[in-house]
């Protein structure tokens, strides 16, 4: 389990015991003693700091002989001491031995990480001695370098860390200093912070004290971060894509800024489209703004040579900041500490940051660094940039190039800025001027410096994006935006995004307590949401893998309207609003599509990309790699049009925006349903009956099917969904409604046509049980023999062959399941019981399709069943932090995040609206003590607060 935390690291002085007031005395009895300006204000700059750097502070820029430094340092240890000689265990902090006996019981390792030196003294006094795994009683002389610098360096912690053999990133840190949070973080540690805001505040979770806490409130602080506790090269693109930053309109992987062999970075941007060849269109990767070059005394750092100890990266969900900590010892010796960290803004889509910082741990080095934009940004071997031109402008290095094809510009610039010398009061390092390099399409800056022992030196990379489609002079643009961006440090950046990821999490968040894993993967799933979501276009869509890597080229599928929307409805609809926009603005495409196969209306494509044309690629490798297989879902699979309705119906639910149905939703509604009108097939397999042959439903490992369940239901819901909003319009906007049947033709004749097709379309459901045959002779399929596929790695397509999965009774995800819990209105329970045991065991769960778990999730939920729920949501839930199916390389499973809200909402919490009304249902796996998440229905907020055992429910309007 990468995201657990096995180990919990307390600090001593304010934390365990209120050494921190003896420490206070001794310093001012001292003080007083020797006139020395000194008062609890100033003591609070001193928590967690070290006895000499205390005094340091004390004296402020004072020079004292050496000596008489040590008599100061003597005498106050001496105070310090006396007062300790009245602790007893009595004077554990309340809440404390509680805490610490629930830690030893669950198990878990236990460490003090202290900068006195008189904390075993403490310890014993306090009767405590004996519960610690591991105690760090003050910098250790000999210990190895980067584990022996006081706090705020990351060292105590990374000792205590290694003593337990536990990785930084599954330790948990509770201090009440700043320094030692810093120290904390930097390893890559969850840190909970005890005191005020002011003074703990970059904490993951801030309480007072520790009184009445329980392991599992400080464990929960875990739960807004997504951690790589270990770097290991087979899981490299597996974490490129979990690690993906973004702000809603570019996705960046979390590639290695150095690069790694085989690595696969990308910066993947809303609507930066380029023709190729087979597979039509594809989102060009964007020139990389994170490369970023350091050489150690000559030597490139690189995590595959010498040697990379400490290692840990973490994706902070709510300021989205990926940062990453390391030591690195080339073959040289001479190790350094690295951090890196980088965010992409939420709220300017054009900036970007990154800062990176240095330390010599065994000597000093000299240091190159090499801030740079690479224009050798491939898809997968394809070069999509022409004319690269590289440039600079004072201290702006940009490089500017145009898409193969379609001849897009695309523009970064960078600047290269000191940044503040941490912790604040040290000296700069002084580095070379700053000097323009122009490797081959790589413009950057370079700059060097002879950094001390301990001398850490921190640099920040400012970088702009701009494209043709946002700017007549992307180049301009680029180029004052990133002025700019260099008066603003990386912390002001940081600090801004902290603040509108708040409000992004304060409507979209879903709690869930007491299963922090299912916590952890719903709130990634909800940020790489947020992040491929665009604020302020309404061209473009939500990608099959978002705007995280390459799989499926950055189209759009139905897995935006039928998996994705609905969070974004329910929570954010001004981004649901323009995510349906683009099927407007693609409205030209369908048409097309419909004309090309001598239809009427509109007919959404499979794969859509920028005009809405149809984009899937008709032969894609195999399995295997060599032969090539045909893709019929460009052809074939219609039921996204359809689709497309019902998110643009469930939106005017739950919003409540008539103007948008009135405008463009309801052009969409009846062009689409003229295409349906047209594509259906009249008198079959009876006179008066109406068939769609020759399909591809959802389960996709049955080609060439007649009257498929899924898509006839929506057909037939669609059409009559249809004529219902044109009543509508008639009362509510007559002109529209004129207008709109003018335009289309919408004569009495031709609604009276779909009322006869939508009563009289196949759907193959047996009167007496209620079971629903998937498509014609669906049932006549050879059953799989599962037993002799219990165990097994791989799809059963891809074990019985394409045919041989055709001729079984297996499916890829659900069919007739997913229309039923689409419309719980027209399929009773007992229905869905009835088909969820027919299908179900018949569901390839584990190698099918990404989305499949969730809305059996969902399903299982309706029936009454939160265990088995459980299993298919955290299939869903680890498709990407974990991998589940070992596909996450390609990129972010979206769907099955949009996914895993619907399961939470709908299925476990069982949310119903009814017109302005809603309804929840509770399903609760048994170990959740607590569902809570918030919705707007027409405008009004509400809060759904579930918890367990009774299930209870509050909902109330939110305030
Ligand atoms: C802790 C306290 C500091 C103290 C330091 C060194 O971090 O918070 O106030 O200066 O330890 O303690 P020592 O007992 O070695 O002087
Ligand atoms: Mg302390």
């Amino acid at each position: 389990m990468t995201q657990s935390i096995q180990a919990i690291l307390f600090d001593l002085d304010g934390v365990i015991t209120d050494t921190a007031e003896f420490h206070y005395q001794a310093w001012q009895t001292l003080a007083d003693a020797e006139g020395l300006p000194f008062d609890r204000i100033a003591n609070e700059k001193l928590r967690g700091v070290s006895r000499r750097e205390s005094l340091g502070l004390i004296l402020g820029g004072r020079t004292v002989p050496e000596p008489q430094i040590q008599e100061w340092l003597d005498r106050k240890n001496r105070h310090y001491q006396e007062l300790l000689q009245t602790l007893s265990p009595a004077d554990l902090l309340p809440g404390v031995a509680a805490l610490l006996q629930e830690i030893r019981e669950a198990g878990l390792g236990l460490a003090i990480v202290s900068a006195s030196h008189n904390t075993p003294f403490v310890l014993a006094r306090l009767g405590i001695a004996e519960l610690f795994d591991a105690v760090i009683a003050g910098p250790e002389a000999d210990a190895p370098a980067g584990k022996r610098r006081p706090k705020p360096a990351p060292d105590l912690f990374l000792l205590a860390a290694e003593r337990l053999g536990c990785p930084p990133a599954n330790c948990l840190v509770v201090e009440d200093a700043e320094s030692g949070l810093i120290g904390a973080r930097t390893a890559g540690m969850v840190t909970v912070g005890l005191g005020p805001e002011e003074r703990v505040g970059i904490a993951d979770l801030v309480l007072p004290n520790l009184h009445g806490v329980r392991l599992d409130e400080l464990l929960y602080a875990g739960t807004w971060s997504v951690a790589e506790g270990q770097f290991a090269p087979a899981r490299l693109h597996q974490w490129e894509s979990a690690l993906t930053i973004g702000g809603g309109a570019s996705g960046t992987r979390g590639s290695f800024e150095e690069r790694y062999p085989g690595d696969q970075p990308a910066t993947l941007i809303h609507g930066l489209w380029d023709d190729v060849p087979v597979v039509y269109t594809e989102l060009a990767n964007a020139f990389d703004w994170t490369a970023l070059d350091i050489w150690i005394d000559g030597q490139p750092f690189r995590m595959d040579r010498g040697r990379v100890t400490d290692y840990s990266r973490r994706l902070d969900l709510r300021t989205g900041e990926l940062r990453r900590h390391l030591y690195w010892t080339p073959d040289s010796g001479a190790t350094v500490e690295l951090s890196f960290a980088r965010i992409a803004s939420l709220t300017d889509p054009h900036a970007f940051a990154q800062s990176v910082s240095v330390t010599p741990l065994v000597r000093p080095v000299d240091v190159r660094i090499r801030a740079r934009i690479d224009g050798f940004a491939e898809n997968e071997s394809y070069l999509h940039w022409r004319e690269l031109q590289p440039g600079r402008l004072g201290d702006v290095a940009y490089l500017t190039g145009l898409t193969r094809k379609t001849g897009k510009r695309l523009v970064e610039a960078l600047q290269l800025v000191d940044s503040a010398p941490e912790p604040a009061g040290l000296a700069p390092v002084a580095s070379s001027p700053l000097r323009y390099t122009d490797a081959p399409y790589n413009p950057g800056f370079e700059v060097e410096a002879r950094l001390e022992l301990n001398q850490t030196w921190a640099l920040a990379k400012l970088v702009s994006i701009f494209t043709s489609r946002e700017s007549e002079d992307p180049i301009a643009a680029a180029l004052t935006h990133a002025a700019g961006l260099g008066r603003e440090p990386y912390a002001a950046l940081l600090a801004a995004n902290k603040a509108a990821w708040a409000e992004f999490w304060a409507t979209g968040d879903v709690v869930i307590e007491g299963d922090n894993l299912a916590q952890i993967a719903t709130r990634h799933g909800l940020f790489q949401l947020r992040i491929a979501a665009p604020a302020h276009d309404e061209r473009v869509s939500i990608a099959a893998r978002s705007l995280s890597g390459f799989g499926y080229r950055g189209h759009a599928f139905w897995d935006t309207e039928t998996f994705i929307l609905p969070f974004f409805t329910y929570t954010q609809p001004n981004l649901a609003r323009n995510l349906l926009m683009y099927r407007y603005h693609t409205l030209a495409g369908a048409r097309r599509k419909a004309a090309g196969n001598h239809l009427e209306g509109a007919q959404y494509a499979w794969e859509s990309a920028e005009t809405g044309d149809e984009v899937t690629p008709r032969w894609v490798p195999g399995p295997q790699g060599e032969e090539l297989v045909r893709i019929w879902c460009g052809d074939i699979e219609l039921h996204i049009t359809a689709d497309v309705v019902y998110a643009i119906w469930q939106y005017w639910q739950i919003t409540g925006d008539d103007e948008f149905m009135a405008g463009p939703g309801a052009q969409i509604v009846f062009e689409t349903a003229r295409y349906w009108e047209s594509r259906v097939e009249p008198n079959r397999p009876k006179p008066g009956q109406y068939s769609i042959s020759d399909v591809i439903g959802p389960d996709e490992y049955h080609d060439h099917v007649d009257n498929n369940a899924f898509t006839n239901g929506m057909v037939r819901w669609h059409l009559r969904m249809a004529i219902g909003l044109l009543s509508w319009l008639r009362e509510q906007a007559a002109a529209r409604a004129e207008e709109l049947v003018g335009s289309l033709d919408l004569t009495p004749a031709r609604l009276d046509h779909w009322d006869q097709i939508a009563a009289n379309l196949v759907f193959n459901r047996d009167p007496q049980t209620g079971l629903i045959e998937q498509f014609d002779g669906f049932f006549a399929r050879k059953e799989v023999d599962w037993p002799a596929y219990a165990v097994r790695t791989k799809s059963l397509q891809a074990l019985l062959g394409i045919e041989g999965a055709n001729e079984h009774q297996v499916l890829k995800q659900p069919d007739v399941l997913l229309l039923q819990v689409l419309f719980p209105d027209e399929y009773p329970l007992e229905e869905l019981r009835v088909n969820w045991d027919y299908y179900a065991p018949r569901t390839d769960h584990t190698y099918g399709s990404s989305l499949g778990p969730a809305i059996h999730a969902w399903a299982a939920c309706r029936l009454g069943d939160p265990a088995e729920a459980y299993t298919h949501f955290m299939r869903a839930a680890l498709a990407d932090i974990d991998d589940v199916r070992g596909n996450a390389r390609d990129g972010i499973h979206a769907a099955s995040s949009g996914g895993l809200w619907q399961a939470l909402a709908f299925g476990f919490g069982g949310l119903r609206v009814t017109g302005d009304t809603y309804s929840v249902h509770p399903q609760l796996p048994k170990h959740w003590r607590r569902l809570a998440f918030r919705f707007t229905l027409r405008g009004q907020p509400h809060v759904v607060d579930l918890h367990q055992p009774t299930a209870q429910l509050e909902a109330a309007n939110a305030t």
